[in-house]
């Protein structure tokens, strides 16, 4: 079978991972328990969910010309996804997160440093490879106006686009009408609708139809012919950054495979729950062969 082509146009960062158990307070310094440096950015990390899955990935974005850069670069190609389309760019640091866990929760603060230099004119520079996609998936960690010309070329082209609507801001009408399916966890769902709160009855229903809504453990609502909800499963989590992530790229890969919707929410929902189990946003990231065991497992419990 001739794998799908998603592309992803977003963020690349090391994550600068602290494990501690206790969060200190403003002027507080506290000693924390590990330190970890590891491949992260919600594009680069929606990117390697879709490969590690079997996807035939292409990722466009901007490092810095530095260590960091250089590092992510060369783990990104070995993951088997085509960096042609990922430029080293002077004056600007490689992305970072500062991610801070704690008690199975995480903190985090990011610096896009590069990836603010994904500008819609090197978006357009590469409308043919969008063209060419099955997928275009998205987030909010480039500058929206490079979401929007993005967003703009795929449906020029009858591409279908998903956009991950994180870190959360206001999305125009007008941009919500081009996109299929909106990936909103549920607190950004509340953002959305907030900013939607001027819109008009069917404008608000329309944007609900667009929603799949991840809520963690406790599964994903969708809304496409009424409400219906997925349910999570219960792991052993060790990290839950890039869990969304994963969600993301594993729904990605099946909708482009033309899996039906709510088919393809459980088989996301699933390798979610899997890349809590271990450190690092990357780091639990299944294969499909993994996902399809853990499914197995849970139906045979289940009865
Ligand atoms: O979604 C998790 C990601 O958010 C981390 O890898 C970090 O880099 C931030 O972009």
């Amino acid at each position: 079978m001739t794998r799908k082509k998603i592309t992803v146009i977003g963020s690349i960062n090391m994550d600068l991972v602290t494990e501690t158990r206790k969060i200190p307070r403003a002027g507080e310094t506290v000693l924390g328990d590990s330190f970890h440096t590891v491949p992260g950015g919600k594009g680069a990390n929606q990117a390697v969910a879709a490969a590690r899955l079997g996807a035939d990935v292409t990722l466009i974005g901007c490092v810095g010309q530095d260590a960091f850069g250089e590092e992510l670069v060369k783990h990104l190609s070995n993951q088997g996804i085509h960096m042609d389309y990922v430029r080293m760019v002077a004056h600007q640091p490689t992305g970072i997160a500062s991610i801070i866990i704690s008690d199975g929760d995480n903190r985090i603060i990011v610096v896009p440093g590069a990836n603010n230099q994904v500008s819609p004119e090197l978006v357009e520079e590469h409308e043919n490879i969008i063209a060419k996609s099955d997928i275009v998936l998205l987030q909010l960690e480039i500058p929206l106006k490079s979401v929007e010309k993005a967003i703009e070329i795929a449906k020029k082209h009858n591409v279908k686009v998903i956009l991950n609507p994180a870190p959360i801001q206001a999305l125009s009408k007008e941009l919500v009408q081009k996109i299929d399916y909106l990936t909103p966890n549920e607190h950004e769902q509340q953002e959305l609708l907030i900013s939607a709160s001027e819109w008009s009855e069917q404008e608000k229903k329309d944007l609900m139809a667009k929603c799949i809504v991840t809520k963690g453990s406790k599964g994903v609502m969708i809304f496409q012919n009424g409400e219906k909800e997925i349910s999570g499963y219960k792991v052993e989590v060790v990290d839950t950054t890039g869990a969304g992530d994963t969600f993301n790229g594993a729904l990605a890969y099946s909708l482009s495979l033309g899996i039906e919707l709510e088919e393809a929410c459980r088989f996301a929902n699933a390798a979610g729950a899997l890349s809590v189990t271990k450190l690092g946003a990357q780091g639990g990231m299944p294969t499909k062969q993994e996902v399809e065991e853990f499914l197995e497992i849970q139906k045979e419990r289940k009865g």
